[in-house]
């Protein structure tokens, strides 16, 4: 873990959480329609002013094309196919490549999970045939990497978090993107990535009260989501969004935004995903910030060691997911993310959810370990440590296949 941060259940200290259902000005939200109209824009507004940042619409051109298809993927039992999306404004260009497959033997259009990845489409499976990504890619000698760029002995090195086989054998799509295409996980001062499309004339960072580099990559996942709307193959009412930690808190934020994703997961997403800021266990809105100052906005840096002032915290990012399925996973000896604090979101966005006609999230106290929940909100606790495993996957396709 390496910095120094509580772990210790008895030393979180007491704390207040602000109510989903009560209005800024004290109105009780009792009803669906005051729930939509009134307080769940303004806990939206909430979260986009003070901690992913406000992002654009859609570019405004934005092409999409099949780079690749290859029908006799994973054995015959898959098509896999590369997608470029290019995104054009009249400052410059951006392209995303999203990789897909889509099982042969299950009758169109599919659902489809999609995630975003760490190192590169290349990275979560050993086919030769796919896109050797070309981004700037974190340093990493065991992942082959070498100056910040793919090799091809980067192919599958993330393999065992990605059970392809799995997935479309239970009749699923899978779709991922790199996040580097969006924005490289560094702090450059938002000079490479998506954000300089949008830069008004003269801008060369994003305001306070815009997006940073979790904020680009949600964006990405909702444009992805355009994409999938014009393919024929995949059921536009079912696509899941699901993402492990720093991309998990993409994936929340994802979810929160928009509505086309049906399903969300997050899988150990932490301080800033599913963990709540007031429990101060593990990860901190200080450490965060310190550590990535590029992920949020800059309006989150002036809740610093102020986690009280906050006018929202994550539960209320849950609630923003309401009444679709929620899930969201923990391991045992992830610390550093707050299991407990991950499983509080769901428990007090639960009333929401309940509000909305939903079964909300069926248990009061969290669960054992390997004891998953499936109700309109799931959870589960694995043992083990920071990860996104078969163990969780078959968790996700339980909780898909409930709904
Ligand atoms: C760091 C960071 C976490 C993040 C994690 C990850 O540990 O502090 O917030 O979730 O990286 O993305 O693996």
């Amino acid at each position: 873990m390496g910095l120094d941060v509580n772990i210790d259940e008895k030393k979180v200290p007491e704390y207040i959480l602000p109510d989903p259902l009560t209005c800024l000005d004290g109105t009780r939200v009792s009803s669906k329609t005051l729930w939509f109209e009134k307080r769940e824009p303004e806990i939206l507004d909430l979260f986009e002013r003070y901690i992913y940042g406000k992002m654009p619409g859609k570019p405004e051109k934005m092409s999409f094309e099949i780079t690749s298809i290859d029908k006799n993927a994973l054995k015959g039992k898959a098509t896999r196919k590369e997608v470029s999306v290019v995104m054009e404004n009249s400052q410059s260009t951006l392209q995303m490549e999203i990789l897909i497959y889509i099982p042969n033997f299950h009758p169109k259009p599919v659902a489809n999970f999609l995630a975003l990845n760490f190192y590169g489409n290349h990275s979560i499976h050993q086919d030769p045939n796919i896109t050797l990504s070309k981004q700037w890619v974190p340093k990493r000698k065991a992942y082959g990497i070498r100056k910040n760029q793919a090799t091809e002995n980067s192919r599958g090195v993330l393999s065992y978090r990605w059970p392809i086989e799995l997935i479309i054998d239970r009749g699923y799509a899978l779709s991922t993107i790199y996040c580097g295409d969006l924005d490289p996980d560094f702090d450059d001062g938002f000079q490479n990535g998506v954000h300089p499309l949008f830069y008004k004339k003269g801008q060369t960072k994003p305001a306070a009260d815009e997006w940073g580099t979790i904020g680009a990559w949600a964006w990405g996942l909702r444009r992805a989501m355009d994409y999938f709307e014009v393919d024929n193959n995949i059921d536009n009412n079912r696509v899941i969004v699901m993402g492990f930690s720093r991309l998990g808190k993409a994936a929340l934020w994802a979810g929160a935004i928009d509505k086309r994703f049906a399903l969300v997961i997050s899988n150990n997403s932490g301080c800033g995903g599913a963990a709540l800021y007031r429990r101060k266990f593990g990860e901190t809105i200080s450490h965060i910030n310190n550590q990535f100052p590029h992920w949020f906005c800059e309006n989150f840096k002036q809740f610093i060691d102020k986690e009280d002032e906050l006018p929202v915290d994550q539960h209320m990012l849950i609630s923003l997911i309401a009444p679709r399925p929620v899930y969201i996973a923990s391991a045992e000896k992830d610390l550093w993310s707050d299991p407990r604090g991950e499983f509080l979101s769901a428990k007090y966005a639960d009333p929401v959810y309940k509000m909305l006609g939903t079964t909300g999230l069926q248990v009061d106290e969290m669960p054992k370990t390997h004891r998953p929940i499936l109700s309109a909100i799931g959870y589960h606790i694995r043992e083990g440590v920071h990860e996104v495993l078969k163990y969780d996957w078959e968790r996700y396709l339980d909780f898909a296949d409930y709904h």
